[in-house]
């Protein structure tokens, strides 16, 4: 049985992961307005990823017999300093959500809420998303102002290829 806390908490993440889609959609169109068109096919499926997150939250929660509350979802970010700065603010981002999972996490062991607990292993089990913008933001450090550096980035990042699990 899910409590009323941890629907509440559930919809608040349903929220949380439409505004990660948001925000990395308005990166993509951010990166296509600098002509970094590797970068911006590259947060266009990021974006796509967490809708697919979203949607899983959405399944749950009616799954378990609960009500999805859609909300509003906040304003995303629309330009940034430079390309580096957007996936350094990317990487921000990821962490502040794995925060949120492992918060929830703790609220299912605390209300011995098992089915919650074992759905949520899936997105703890999902650090690999924070430790690949970690190693663009390390890549991005190693090119510093070589214009080259960023254009063959822009090329690498571009080969990336959609996987929804
Ligand atoms: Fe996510
Ligand atoms: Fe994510």
């Amino acid at each position: 049985m899910i409590s009323e806390k941890m629907k509440v908490a559930l919809n608040e993440q349903l929220n949380a992961e439409l505004f990660s889609s948001y925000l990395y959609l308005s990166m993509s169109a951010y990166f296509d307005d600098i002509n970094l068109k590797g970068m911006a096919a590259w947060m266009k499926m990021q974006s796509a990823e967490e809708y697919g997150h979203a949607m899983k939250f959405f399944d749950f929660i009616i799954r378990v017999g609960q009500r999805v509350t859609l909300k509003q979802i906040e304003n995303p970010q629309l330009n940034w300093d430079a390309p580096q700065a957007a996936f350094e603010a990317a990487l921000q981002h990821e962490k502040s959500i794995t925060k949120k999972i492992n918060d929830l996490t703790d609220l299912a062991i605390s209300e011995k809420d098992h089915a919650t607990n074992t759905f949520l292993h899936w997105f703890v089990d999902e650090v690999e998303e924070e430790s690949t913008v970690a190693d663009i933001v390390e890549n991005f450090k190693l090119i510093g102002d070589s214009k080259g550096g960023l254009f063959m980035l822009d090329k690498e990042l571009g080969k990336r290829v959609f996987a929804q699990k």
